[in-house]
Protein backbone atom coordinates (compact mmCIF):
# COMPACT_ATOMS: atom_id res chain seq x y z
CA UNK A 1 0.00 0.00 0.00
CA UNK A 2 1.83 3.14 -1.48
CA UNK A 3 0.34 6.88 -0.85
CA UNK A 4 -1.91 7.54 -4.03
CA UNK A 5 -2.97 11.08 -2.97
CA UNK A 6 -2.96 13.96 -0.39
CA UNK A 7 -5.55 14.27 1.33
CA UNK A 8 -6.22 17.61 1.32
CA UNK A 9 -6.70 17.04 -2.43
CA UNK A 10 -9.79 15.61 -2.22
CA UNK A 11 -12.21 16.65 -4.65
CA UNK A 12 -15.39 15.61 -6.35
CA UNK A 13 -14.07 14.23 -9.17
CA UNK A 14 -12.29 11.61 -7.14
CA UNK A 15 -15.48 9.94 -5.93
CA UNK A 16 -15.60 6.23 -6.68
CA UNK A 17 -12.13 6.20 -6.74
CA UNK A 18 -10.47 3.74 -4.14
CA UNK A 19 -7.87 5.80 -2.30
CA UNK A 20 -4.17 5.40 0.08
CA UNK A 21 -3.95 8.26 2.32
CA UNK A 22 -0.94 8.97 4.77
CA UNK A 23 -0.74 11.18 7.80
CA UNK A 24 -2.10 12.52 10.86
CA UNK A 25 -4.96 12.28 12.55
CA UNK A 26 -6.78 15.77 13.45
CA UNK A 27 -8.99 14.95 15.47
CA UNK A 28 -11.39 12.04 16.26
CA UNK A 29 -15.27 11.79 16.58
CA UNK A 30 -16.87 8.52 18.57
CA UNK A 31 -20.60 8.86 17.75
CA UNK A 32 -21.46 5.32 19.11
CA UNK A 33 -20.88 3.30 16.18
CA UNK A 34 -19.82 5.54 13.41
CA UNK A 35 -16.65 6.89 13.94
CA UNK A 36 -14.78 9.97 12.17
CA UNK A 37 -11.36 10.63 11.90
CA UNK A 38 -10.07 13.64 9.98
CA UNK A 39 -6.60 12.71 8.35
CA UNK A 40 -4.03 15.53 7.63
CA UNK A 41 -1.43 16.19 5.80
CA UNK A 42 0.65 19.13 4.29
CA UNK A 43 -2.32 19.79 1.41
CA UNK A 44 -5.40 19.41 4.43
CA UNK A 45 -7.50 17.57 6.05
CA UNK A 46 -10.37 14.69 5.04
CA UNK A 47 -12.72 13.36 6.70
CA UNK A 48 -12.49 9.44 7.21
CA UNK A 49 -15.58 7.63 7.91
CA UNK A 50 -15.13 3.74 9.64
CA UNK A 51 -18.22 2.02 10.06
CA UNK A 52 -18.58 -0.56 12.97
CA UNK A 53 -18.54 -3.39 10.38
CA UNK A 54 -15.29 -1.98 8.59
CA UNK A 55 -12.30 -4.19 8.68
CA UNK A 56 -10.46 -0.98 10.13
CA UNK A 57 -13.02 -0.35 13.06
CA UNK A 58 -10.80 -1.79 15.61
CA UNK A 59 -7.71 0.17 14.88
CA UNK A 60 -9.92 3.39 14.50
CA UNK A 61 -11.04 2.75 18.01
CA UNK A 62 -7.49 2.93 18.98
CA UNK A 63 -6.22 6.25 17.30
CA UNK A 64 -5.76 9.29 19.05
CA UNK A 65 -5.31 12.87 17.78
CA UNK A 66 -1.62 13.56 16.23
CA UNK A 67 -0.71 9.73 16.10
CA UNK A 68 0.50 8.98 11.85
CA UNK A 69 -1.64 6.23 9.92
CA UNK A 70 -2.03 5.34 6.40
CA UNK A 71 -5.52 4.37 5.36
CA UNK A 72 -7.19 3.27 2.26
CA UNK A 73 -11.23 3.73 1.40
CA UNK A 74 -13.19 4.82 -1.39
CA UNK A 75 -14.12 8.35 -2.02
CA UNK A 76 -17.75 9.64 -1.51
CA UNK A 77 -20.11 12.20 -1.58
CA UNK A 78 -20.43 13.78 2.50
CA UNK A 79 -24.48 13.89 3.02
CA UNK A 80 -23.86 17.30 4.96
CA UNK A 81 -20.82 19.08 2.89
CA UNK A 82 -18.41 21.50 5.20
CA UNK A 83 -18.44 24.19 3.10
CA UNK A 84 -15.40 25.49 5.77
CA UNK A 85 -12.80 22.65 3.80
CA UNK A 86 -11.56 22.56 0.69
CA UNK A 87 -12.44 18.74 0.30
CA UNK A 88 -15.78 19.35 2.53
CA UNK A 89 -18.18 18.11 -0.23
CA UNK A 90 -16.67 13.71 0.18
CA UNK A 91 -15.58 11.58 2.52
CA UNK A 92 -13.27 8.53 2.78
CA UNK A 93 -15.28 5.50 3.57
CA UNK A 94 -12.71 3.71 5.45
CA UNK A 95 -11.31 -0.34 4.33
CA UNK A 96 -8.35 -0.62 6.27
CA UNK A 97 -6.35 1.32 8.70
CA UNK A 98 -2.56 1.10 10.07
CA UNK A 99 -1.13 2.97 12.69
CA UNK A 100 2.89 3.81 11.79
CA UNK A 101 3.54 5.85 15.02
CA UNK A 102 1.61 6.78 18.26
CA UNK A 103 1.76 10.10 19.34
CA UNK A 104 2.17 11.92 22.90
CA UNK A 105 -1.08 14.09 23.52
CA UNK A 106 0.61 17.25 22.17
CA UNK A 107 1.03 20.37 25.06
CA UNK A 108 -1.15 23.01 22.82
CA UNK A 109 -4.06 22.60 20.27
CA UNK A 110 -2.94 22.01 16.53
CA UNK A 111 -6.01 21.41 14.76
CA UNK A 112 -8.27 24.31 14.74
CA UNK A 113 -6.71 26.16 11.78
CA UNK A 114 -6.95 22.37 9.35
CA UNK A 115 -10.44 22.88 10.06
CA UNK A 116 -11.19 25.91 9.15
CA UNK A 117 -11.41 27.54 12.88
CA UNK A 118 -9.41 30.20 14.64
CA UNK A 119 -5.97 29.35 16.01
CA UNK A 120 -5.63 29.96 19.65
CA UNK A 121 -2.16 30.77 20.15
CA UNK A 122 -0.42 29.05 22.88
CA UNK A 123 2.28 31.10 25.07
CA UNK A 124 5.85 31.90 22.53
CA UNK A 125 8.21 30.01 24.57
CA UNK A 126 5.83 26.58 24.90
CA UNK A 127 5.25 27.26 20.84
CA UNK A 128 9.31 27.15 20.27
CA UNK A 129 10.07 24.39 22.78
CA UNK A 130 7.85 22.26 20.65
CA UNK A 131 8.45 24.37 17.79
CA UNK A 132 7.74 20.70 15.31
CA UNK A 133 4.29 20.71 17.06
CA UNK A 134 3.69 24.42 15.87
CA UNK A 135 5.31 24.16 12.56
CA UNK A 136 2.16 21.13 11.83
CA UNK A 137 -0.45 24.15 12.29
CA UNK A 138 -2.08 25.51 9.49
CA UNK A 139 -0.77 28.98 9.65
CA UNK A 140 3.03 28.28 10.22
CA UNK A 141 2.89 25.77 7.23
CA UNK A 142 1.44 28.59 4.78
CA UNK A 143 3.86 31.12 6.28
CA UNK A 144 6.88 28.91 5.08
CA UNK A 145 5.24 27.91 2.15
CA UNK A 146 4.77 31.47 1.12
CA UNK A 147 8.46 31.98 2.24
CA UNK A 148 9.38 29.15 -0.10
CA UNK A 149 7.60 31.21 -2.89
CA UNK A 150 8.85 34.72 -2.52
CA UNK A 151 11.91 32.65 -2.75
CA UNK A 152 11.58 30.96 -5.49
CA UNK A 153 10.14 34.18 -7.27
CA UNK A 154 13.44 36.21 -6.40
CA UNK A 155 15.42 33.31 -7.63
CA UNK A 156 13.51 33.52 -11.01
CA UNK A 157 13.62 37.38 -11.60
CA UNK A 158 16.83 37.53 -10.98
CA UNK A 159 18.08 34.25 -13.03
CA UNK A 160 16.07 36.29 -15.79
CA UNK A 161 17.45 39.32 -15.28
CA UNK A 162 21.30 37.87 -15.85
CA UNK A 163 22.05 37.36 -11.78
CA UNK A 164 24.66 35.37 -10.45
CA UNK A 165 24.34 33.39 -7.34
CA UNK A 166 27.06 33.03 -5.33
CA UNK A 167 27.90 32.09 -2.02
CA UNK A 168 29.80 34.10 0.61
CA UNK A 169 31.72 32.33 3.63
CA UNK A 170 30.10 32.58 7.22
CA UNK A 171 33.55 31.83 8.98
CA UNK A 172 35.18 35.24 7.96
CA UNK A 173 36.39 38.50 9.42
CA UNK A 174 34.16 41.23 11.25
CA UNK A 175 31.98 43.13 8.28
CA UNK A 176 30.71 46.26 9.70
CA UNK A 177 27.09 46.91 9.78
CA UNK A 178 26.53 48.84 13.01
CA UNK A 179 26.34 45.69 15.45
CA UNK A 180 28.49 43.82 17.43
CA UNK A 181 29.77 40.54 15.63
CA UNK A 182 29.15 36.71 17.16
CA UNK A 183 32.77 35.32 16.91
CA UNK A 184 34.27 31.79 16.54
CA UNK A 185 36.98 30.76 18.23
CA UNK A 186 39.53 28.15 16.25
CA UNK A 187 40.54 24.92 18.10
CA UNK A 188 43.80 25.22 15.05
CA UNK A 189 44.97 28.49 15.88
CA UNK A 190 44.06 28.92 19.71
CA UNK A 191 43.28 32.90 20.51
CA UNK A 192 42.47 33.66 16.64
CA UNK A 193 38.61 34.17 15.91
CA UNK A 194 36.60 34.00 12.78
CA UNK A 195 33.33 36.74 12.96
CA UNK A 196 30.33 35.56 11.35
CA UNK A 197 29.34 37.75 8.89
CA UNK A 198 26.74 40.90 9.27
CA UNK A 199 26.66 41.10 5.71
CA UNK A 200 28.17 39.92 2.67
CA UNK A 201 28.97 43.23 2.23
CA UNK A 202 32.39 43.14 1.66
CA UNK A 203 32.39 39.91 -0.52
CA UNK A 204 29.93 41.33 -2.98
CA UNK A 205 31.57 44.20 -3.29
CA UNK A 206 34.74 42.45 -4.19
CA UNK A 207 32.89 40.23 -6.34
CA UNK A 208 31.96 43.09 -8.91
CA UNK A 209 35.87 43.59 -8.63
CA UNK A 210 35.80 39.79 -10.09
CA UNK A 211 33.77 41.22 -12.77
CA UNK A 212 30.38 39.39 -12.27
CA UNK A 213 28.48 42.52 -12.93
CA UNK A 214 25.32 40.98 -11.25
CA UNK A 215 25.28 39.24 -8.03
CA UNK A 216 22.67 37.97 -5.59
CA UNK A 217 22.12 35.62 -2.55
CA UNK A 218 19.72 34.54 -0.27
CA UNK A 219 22.20 35.61 2.52
CA UNK A 220 22.31 34.65 6.24
CA UNK A 221 23.47 37.64 8.32
CA UNK A 222 24.49 37.51 12.00
CA UNK A 223 24.54 40.22 14.54
CA UNK A 224 24.82 40.48 18.09
CA UNK A 225 21.98 43.36 18.63
CA UNK A 226 19.65 44.47 21.16
CA UNK A 227 16.47 42.29 19.89
CA UNK A 228 13.03 43.39 19.34
CA UNK A 229 9.72 41.99 17.63
CA UNK A 230 11.70 42.60 13.83
CA UNK A 231 14.70 41.53 14.84
CA UNK A 232 16.61 38.01 15.27
CA UNK A 233 20.30 37.49 15.78
CA UNK A 234 20.46 35.47 12.50
CA UNK A 235 18.09 36.77 9.92
CA UNK A 236 17.75 36.51 6.17
CA UNK A 237 18.59 39.02 3.46
CA UNK A 238 17.94 38.92 -0.16
CA UNK A 239 21.44 40.42 -1.25
CA UNK A 240 22.22 41.99 -4.80
CA UNK A 241 25.20 43.96 -6.28
CA UNK A 242 25.08 45.46 -9.88
CA UNK A 243 28.21 47.36 -11.62
CA UNK A 244 28.04 49.98 -14.27
CA UNK A 245 24.89 51.22 -12.70
CA UNK A 246 23.59 54.39 -10.75
CA UNK A 247 20.72 54.78 -8.24
CA UNK A 248 18.05 55.02 -10.46
CA UNK A 249 19.08 51.48 -12.14
CA UNK A 250 18.58 49.79 -8.78
CA UNK A 251 15.99 51.59 -7.95
CA UNK A 252 13.97 50.58 -10.68
CA UNK A 253 15.09 46.67 -10.84
CA UNK A 254 13.71 46.04 -7.20
CA UNK A 255 10.72 47.37 -7.97
CA UNK A 256 10.38 45.29 -11.07
CA UNK A 257 11.49 42.57 -8.71
CA UNK A 258 9.25 43.39 -6.16
CA UNK A 259 5.92 43.49 -8.07
CA UNK A 260 7.52 39.54 -9.52
CA UNK A 261 7.34 38.65 -5.55
CA UNK A 262 3.75 40.12 -4.74
CA UNK A 263 2.00 38.60 -8.04
CA UNK A 264 3.47 35.12 -8.31
CA UNK A 265 3.33 34.87 -3.99
CA UNK A 266 0.47 36.80 -3.67
CA UNK A 267 -1.43 37.10 -6.43
CA UNK A 268 -1.16 40.92 -6.16
CA UNK A 269 -0.60 43.95 -8.56
CA UNK A 270 2.09 46.16 -6.43
CA UNK A 271 1.31 49.78 -8.52
CA UNK A 272 5.18 50.88 -9.74
CA UNK A 273 6.66 53.08 -9.67
CA UNK A 274 7.02 53.53 -5.90
CA UNK A 275 6.79 57.16 -4.35
CA UNK A 276 9.91 58.59 -3.08
CA UNK A 277 10.57 61.23 -0.28
CA UNK A 278 13.82 62.79 0.57
CA UNK A 279 15.25 61.62 4.27
CA UNK A 280 14.81 65.25 4.63
CA UNK A 281 11.04 65.56 3.36
CA UNK A 282 10.29 61.70 5.74
CA UNK A 283 11.66 63.58 8.40
CA UNK A 284 9.53 66.71 7.99
CA UNK A 285 6.70 65.49 7.16
CA UNK A 286 6.27 62.59 9.36
CA UNK A 287 9.08 62.26 11.87
CA UNK A 288 10.37 59.11 10.54
CA UNK A 289 12.98 57.88 8.23
CA UNK A 290 10.50 55.06 7.67
CA UNK A 291 7.08 56.68 7.42
CA UNK A 292 4.09 54.76 7.52
CA UNK A 293 2.12 55.75 4.54
CA UNK A 294 -1.14 54.15 5.34
CA UNK A 295 -2.56 57.00 6.66
CA UNK A 296 -2.36 61.10 7.08
CA UNK A 297 -1.53 62.80 10.23
CA UNK A 298 1.20 64.70 8.73
CA UNK A 299 3.28 67.05 10.73
CA UNK A 300 3.39 70.54 9.90
CA UNK A 301 6.00 73.21 10.43
CA UNK A 302 4.80 76.18 12.40
CA UNK A 303 7.45 77.77 13.82
CA UNK A 304 7.73 80.92 11.62
CA UNK A 305 4.35 82.23 13.05
CA UNK A 306 5.94 82.55 16.28
CA UNK A 307 8.89 84.73 15.91
CA UNK A 308 7.16 87.61 17.54
CA UNK A 309 5.47 85.74 20.04
CA UNK A 310 5.00 86.34 23.90
CA UNK A 311 5.52 82.36 24.38
CA UNK A 312 9.45 82.09 25.05
CA UNK A 313 9.65 78.54 24.33
CA UNK A 314 8.06 78.47 20.53
CA UNK A 315 9.60 82.26 19.83
CA UNK A 316 13.23 80.74 20.81
CA UNK A 317 13.17 76.86 19.30
CA UNK A 318 14.69 76.05 16.42
CA UNK A 319 11.55 74.19 14.89
CA UNK A 320 8.01 74.03 16.67
CA UNK A 321 6.28 71.18 14.20
CA UNK A 322 1.87 70.71 14.99
CA UNK A 323 0.17 68.03 14.62
CA UNK A 324 -3.95 68.40 14.09
CA UNK A 325 -5.49 65.52 15.56
CA UNK A 326 -9.26 64.87 14.41
CA UNK A 327 -10.34 64.35 18.02
CA UNK A 328 -11.01 66.19 20.84
CA UNK A 329 -8.29 64.62 23.18
CA UNK A 330 -8.99 64.26 26.89
CA UNK A 331 -6.34 65.61 29.45
CA UNK A 332 -5.43 61.80 30.04
CA UNK A 333 -4.99 61.26 26.58
CA UNK A 334 -2.56 64.40 25.83
CA UNK A 335 -0.59 63.06 29.18
CA UNK A 336 -0.41 59.64 27.79
CA UNK A 337 0.70 61.15 24.35
CA UNK A 338 3.09 63.30 26.19
CA UNK A 339 4.96 60.66 27.40
CA UNK A 340 5.70 59.26 24.09
CA UNK A 341 7.55 62.41 23.37
CA UNK A 342 9.46 62.73 26.34
CA UNK A 343 10.67 58.92 25.79
CA UNK A 344 12.02 60.62 22.39
CA UNK A 345 13.83 63.02 23.70
CA UNK A 346 11.18 65.67 23.60
CA UNK A 347 10.92 68.41 26.50
CA UNK A 348 7.21 68.24 26.46
CA UNK A 349 4.42 68.40 24.25
CA UNK A 350 1.79 71.56 24.19
CA UNK A 351 -1.60 71.20 23.18
CA UNK A 352 -4.52 73.39 22.50
CA UNK A 353 -8.28 72.38 21.28
CA UNK A 354 -9.74 74.00 18.25
CA UNK A 355 -13.32 75.75 19.32
CA UNK A 356 -15.71 77.09 16.65
CA UNK A 357 -14.26 80.23 17.69
CA UNK A 358 -10.59 80.14 19.15
CA UNK A 359 -8.65 77.88 21.14
CA UNK A 360 -9.00 76.20 24.58
CA UNK A 361 -7.17 74.51 26.83
CA UNK A 362 -3.23 74.44 26.96
CA UNK A 363 -1.49 77.06 24.84
CA UNK A 364 -4.82 78.50 23.48
CA UNK A 365 -3.92 81.99 24.41
CA UNK A 366 -0.66 82.26 23.01
CA UNK A 367 -2.43 81.08 19.68
CA UNK A 368 -4.89 83.28 19.64
CA UNK A 369 -2.78 86.20 17.52
CA UNK A 370 -1.57 83.85 14.84
CA UNK A 371 -5.03 81.84 14.77
CA UNK A 372 -6.18 82.45 10.82
CA UNK A 373 -2.40 81.47 9.88
CA UNK A 374 -2.13 78.14 12.07
CA UNK A 375 -5.09 76.97 11.11
CA UNK A 376 -4.25 76.91 7.46
CA UNK A 377 -0.64 76.13 8.21
CA UNK A 378 -2.10 73.08 9.79
CA UNK A 379 -5.38 72.29 8.43
CA UNK A 380 -7.14 72.51 11.87
CA UNK A 381 -10.77 72.29 12.28
CA UNK A 382 -12.87 72.90 15.37
CA UNK A 383 -13.32 69.47 16.94
CA UNK A 384 -9.54 68.59 16.41
CA UNK A 385 -6.60 68.63 18.90
CA UNK A 386 -3.29 70.61 18.04
CA UNK A 387 -0.10 68.97 19.36
CA UNK A 388 3.09 71.02 19.39
CA UNK A 389 6.35 70.04 20.06
CA UNK A 390 9.18 72.82 19.94
CA UNK A 391 13.17 72.56 19.71
CA UNK A 392 15.78 70.89 17.71
CA UNK A 393 14.50 69.43 14.45
CA UNK A 394 15.16 66.05 14.94
CA UNK A 395 14.35 65.84 18.32
CA UNK A 396 10.51 67.39 17.72
CA UNK A 397 10.26 65.62 14.36
CA UNK A 398 11.23 62.17 16.01
CA UNK A 399 9.01 62.78 19.18
CA UNK A 400 6.20 64.05 16.76
CA UNK A 401 6.31 61.13 14.09
CA UNK A 402 6.15 59.00 17.48
CA UNK A 403 3.01 60.60 18.65
CA UNK A 404 1.54 60.30 14.99
CA UNK A 405 2.56 56.13 15.26
CA UNK A 406 0.84 55.49 19.00
CA UNK A 407 -2.42 58.02 17.71
CA UNK A 408 -3.05 56.00 14.96
CA UNK A 409 -3.08 52.68 16.35
CA UNK A 410 -5.54 54.88 19.40
CA UNK A 411 -7.85 56.53 16.51
CA UNK A 412 -7.88 52.68 15.00
CA UNK A 413 -7.16 54.28 11.64
CA UNK A 414 -7.38 52.36 8.82
CA UNK A 415 -4.46 50.72 7.79
CA UNK A 416 -4.39 48.34 4.85
CA UNK A 417 -3.13 47.36 2.04
CA UNK A 418 1.32 47.54 0.88
CA UNK A 419 2.35 51.00 0.62
CA UNK A 420 5.91 50.77 -0.02
CA UNK A 421 8.58 53.83 -0.55
CA UNK A 422 11.49 54.48 -1.31
CA UNK A 423 13.58 57.01 1.19
CA UNK A 424 16.75 58.83 -0.77
CA UNK A 425 19.49 61.19 -0.12
CA UNK A 426 20.28 59.83 3.36
CA UNK A 427 22.94 62.04 5.57
CA UNK A 428 26.80 60.60 4.98
CA UNK A 429 27.28 60.87 9.01
CA UNK A 430 25.94 61.20 11.90
CA UNK A 431 27.63 63.07 14.95
CA UNK A 432 28.31 60.48 17.51
CA UNK A 433 28.24 62.84 20.72
CA UNK A 434 29.09 59.71 23.15
CA UNK A 435 32.10 59.00 21.06
CA UNK A 436 32.62 62.70 19.95
CA UNK A 437 32.62 61.92 16.47
CA UNK A 438 31.29 61.50 12.84
CA UNK A 439 29.75 57.83 12.59
CA UNK A 440 28.13 56.73 9.38
CA UNK A 441 24.69 56.30 8.98
CA UNK A 442 24.80 53.32 6.36
CA UNK A 443 27.73 51.64 6.69
CA UNK A 444 31.54 53.03 5.60
CA UNK A 445 31.51 51.97 1.83
CA UNK A 446 28.52 54.34 0.87
CA UNK A 447 29.12 56.76 -1.53
CA UNK A 448 28.68 60.49 -1.02
CA UNK A 449 26.36 62.53 -2.98
CA UNK A 450 28.79 63.82 -5.93
CA UNK A 451 26.77 67.18 -5.54
CA UNK A 452 27.82 67.13 -1.95
CA UNK A 453 31.88 66.22 -2.28
CA UNK A 454 33.15 69.51 -1.63
CA UNK A 455 31.46 69.91 1.64
CA UNK A 456 33.36 66.36 3.04
CA UNK A 457 35.96 68.49 5.06
CA UNK A 458 34.44 71.75 5.82
CA UNK A 459 30.53 70.77 6.84
CA UNK A 460 30.99 66.92 6.70
CA UNK A 461 26.65 67.01 8.37
CA UNK A 462 25.66 68.44 5.41
CA UNK A 463 26.75 66.11 2.85
CA UNK A 464 24.14 63.41 1.70
CA UNK A 465 25.25 59.62 0.61
CA UNK A 466 23.86 57.86 -2.76
CA UNK A 467 22.13 55.69 -0.06
CA UNK A 468 17.97 54.60 -0.18
CA UNK A 469 15.81 52.65 2.43
CA UNK A 470 12.97 50.54 0.88
CA UNK A 471 10.24 51.31 3.26
CA UNK A 472 6.67 49.06 3.61
CA UNK A 473 3.96 49.74 5.86
CA UNK A 474 6.08 51.64 8.13
CA UNK A 475 8.56 49.19 8.26
CA UNK A 476 12.65 49.26 6.63
CA UNK A 477 12.16 46.25 4.89
CA UNK A 478 15.35 46.90 2.53
CA UNK A 479 18.27 49.19 2.40
CA UNK A 480 21.58 49.94 0.06
CA UNK A 481 23.54 52.00 -1.85
CA UNK A 482 25.84 53.12 -4.52
CA UNK A 483 29.36 52.11 -3.24
CA UNK A 484 32.81 54.12 -2.90
CA UNK A 485 34.88 52.49 -5.69
CA UNK A 486 37.95 55.03 -5.29
CA UNK A 487 40.68 54.24 -2.79
CA UNK A 488 41.97 57.47 -1.96
CA UNK A 489 37.97 58.37 -1.63
CA UNK A 490 37.47 55.53 0.26
CA UNK A 491 40.66 56.46 2.39
CA UNK A 492 39.25 59.42 2.81
CA UNK A 493 35.75 58.18 4.31
CA UNK A 494 37.74 56.34 6.82
CA UNK A 495 39.62 59.18 8.03
CA UNK A 496 36.37 60.75 8.56
CA UNK A 497 35.21 58.32 10.40
CA UNK A 498 38.25 58.59 12.65
CA UNK A 499 39.42 55.27 11.67
CA UNK A 500 43.55 55.40 11.71
CA UNK A 501 45.56 53.95 8.57
CA UNK A 502 46.97 51.48 10.99
CA UNK A 503 43.02 49.97 11.92
CA UNK A 504 42.25 50.33 8.25
CA UNK A 505 44.80 48.42 7.45
CA UNK A 506 44.08 45.70 10.03
CA UNK A 507 40.68 45.81 9.59
CA UNK A 508 39.82 46.51 5.59
CA UNK A 509 43.63 45.97 4.16
CA UNK A 510 42.23 43.29 2.19
CA UNK A 511 39.08 45.35 0.75
CA UNK A 512 41.52 48.68 0.13
CA UNK A 513 43.55 46.65 -1.92
CA UNK A 514 40.65 45.55 -3.93
CA UNK A 515 40.21 48.65 -4.80
CA UNK A 516 43.33 49.31 -5.94
CA UNK A 517 42.81 46.72 -8.78
CA UNK A 518 39.96 48.00 -11.00
CA UNK A 519 36.92 48.39 -9.46
CA UNK A 520 34.00 49.56 -11.09
CA UNK A 521 31.79 51.77 -10.13
CA UNK A 522 28.68 49.91 -8.44
CA UNK A 523 25.97 49.44 -5.91
CA UNK A 524 23.28 47.14 -4.73
CA UNK A 525 20.70 46.44 -1.92
CA UNK A 526 19.86 43.91 1.24
CA UNK A 527 16.31 43.35 1.59
CA UNK A 528 15.32 41.85 4.98
CA UNK A 529 13.68 38.98 4.36
CA UNK A 530 11.81 38.41 7.05
CA UNK A 531 10.59 41.90 7.57
CA UNK A 532 9.19 41.17 4.39
CA UNK A 533 7.37 38.06 4.74
CA UNK A 534 6.32 39.14 8.10
CA UNK A 535 4.10 41.89 6.23
CA UNK A 536 2.99 39.87 3.87
CA UNK A 537 2.11 37.74 5.93
CA UNK A 538 0.16 39.89 8.89
CA UNK A 539 2.28 38.90 11.28
CA UNK A 540 3.39 40.06 14.33
CA UNK A 541 6.43 39.43 14.46
CA UNK A 542 9.07 37.72 12.46
CA UNK A 543 9.40 35.33 14.31
CA UNK A 544 6.42 34.06 12.82
CA UNK A 545 7.85 33.53 9.67
CA UNK A 546 11.57 32.11 10.37
CA UNK A 547 11.19 27.87 10.92
CA UNK A 548 13.34 27.73 13.85
CA UNK A 549 14.02 31.35 15.28
CA UNK A 550 15.41 32.26 18.83
CA UNK A 551 12.56 33.94 21.44
CA UNK A 552 12.72 37.31 22.63
CA UNK A 553 15.77 36.77 24.67
CA UNK A 554 17.80 35.31 22.08
CA UNK A 555 17.36 31.83 23.11
CA UNK A 556 16.19 29.01 21.44
CA UNK A 557 13.83 26.81 23.76
CA UNK A 558 13.87 24.10 21.53
CA UNK A 559 17.33 22.99 21.51
CA UNK A 560 18.51 25.51 24.85
CA UNK A 561 21.14 27.12 22.44
CA UNK A 562 23.19 29.29 23.38
CA UNK A 563 24.53 27.18 26.30
CA UNK A 564 27.54 26.33 27.95
CA UNK A 565 30.66 23.76 26.65
CA UNK A 566 32.63 21.85 28.26
CA UNK A 567 36.18 22.40 30.29
CA UNK A 568 37.50 20.12 27.50
CA UNK A 569 36.23 21.91 24.69
CA UNK A 570 37.27 25.47 26.61
CA UNK A 571 41.05 24.09 26.75
CA UNK A 572 41.34 23.14 23.11
CA UNK A 573 40.68 26.53 22.22
CA UNK A 574 42.64 28.01 25.41
CA UNK A 575 39.63 29.80 26.58
CA UNK A 576 38.25 30.61 30.13
CA UNK A 577 34.97 31.86 30.87
CA UNK A 578 35.09 34.44 33.82
CA UNK A 579 31.77 34.53 35.64
CA UNK A 580 29.46 37.83 35.07
CA UNK A 581 28.97 39.37 37.99
P1 LIG B 1 21.16 46.80 6.46
O1 LIG B 1 22.00 46.71 7.68
O2 LIG B 1 20.26 47.99 6.30
O3 LIG B 1 22.06 46.81 5.14
O4 LIG B 1 20.30 45.48 6.34
C1 LIG B 1 19.39 45.28 5.27
C2 LIG B 1 18.02 44.90 5.81
O5 LIG B 1 18.09 43.76 6.64
C3 LIG B 1 17.08 43.81 7.63
N1 LIG B 1 17.70 43.61 8.96
C4 LIG B 1 17.28 42.72 9.88
N2 LIG B 1 16.26 41.84 9.86
C5 LIG B 1 16.09 41.04 10.92
N3 LIG B 1 16.89 41.05 12.02
C6 LIG B 1 17.93 41.91 12.10
N4 LIG B 1 18.73 41.90 13.18
C7 LIG B 1 18.16 42.81 10.99
N5 LIG B 1 19.06 43.77 10.72
C8 LIG B 1 18.77 44.25 9.49
C9 LIG B 1 16.41 45.16 7.51
C10 LIG B 1 17.40 45.96 6.70
O6 LIG B 1 16.77 46.94 5.92
N6 LIG B 1 25.05 45.44 3.53
C11 LIG B 1 23.92 46.35 3.66
C12 LIG B 1 23.05 46.35 2.43
C13 LIG B 1 23.66 47.06 1.25
O7 LIG B 1 24.17 48.17 1.44
O8 LIG B 1 23.57 46.51 0.15
C14 LIG B 1 23.08 45.93 4.86
O9 LIG B 1 23.25 44.87 5.43
O10 LIG B 1 15.20 45.00 6.79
Amino acid sequence: MRRTHYAGSLREAHVGEEVVLEGWVNRRRDLGGLIFLDLRDREGLVQLVVHPESPAYKEAERVRSEWVVRARGTVRLRPEPNPRLATGRVEVELKALEVLAEAKTPPFPLDAGWRGEEEREAAEDLRLKYRYLDLRRRRMQENLRLRHRVIKAIWDYLDREGFIQVETPFLTKSTPEGARDFLVPYRQQPGLFYALPQSPQLFKQMLMVAGFDRYFQIARCFRDEDLRADRQPDFTQLDLEMSFVEVEDILALNERLMAHVFREALGLELTLPFPRLSYQEAMERFGSDKPDLRFGLELKEVGFLFRESEFAIFRTAERVKALAVPKALSRKEIAELEEVAKRRGAGGLAFARVEAEGFSGGVARFLEPVRQALLEATGARPGDTLLFAAGPFRVVAEALGEVRLRLAEELSLPRQGFHFLWVVDFPLLEWDAERGGWTYMHHPFTSPHPEDLPLLDSDPGRVRALAYDLVLNGVEVGGGSIRIHDPALQARMFHLLGIGEEEQREKFGFFLEALQYGAPPHGGIAWGLDRLLALMTGSASIREVIAFPKNKEGKDPLTGAPSPVSEEQLRELGLMVIPHG
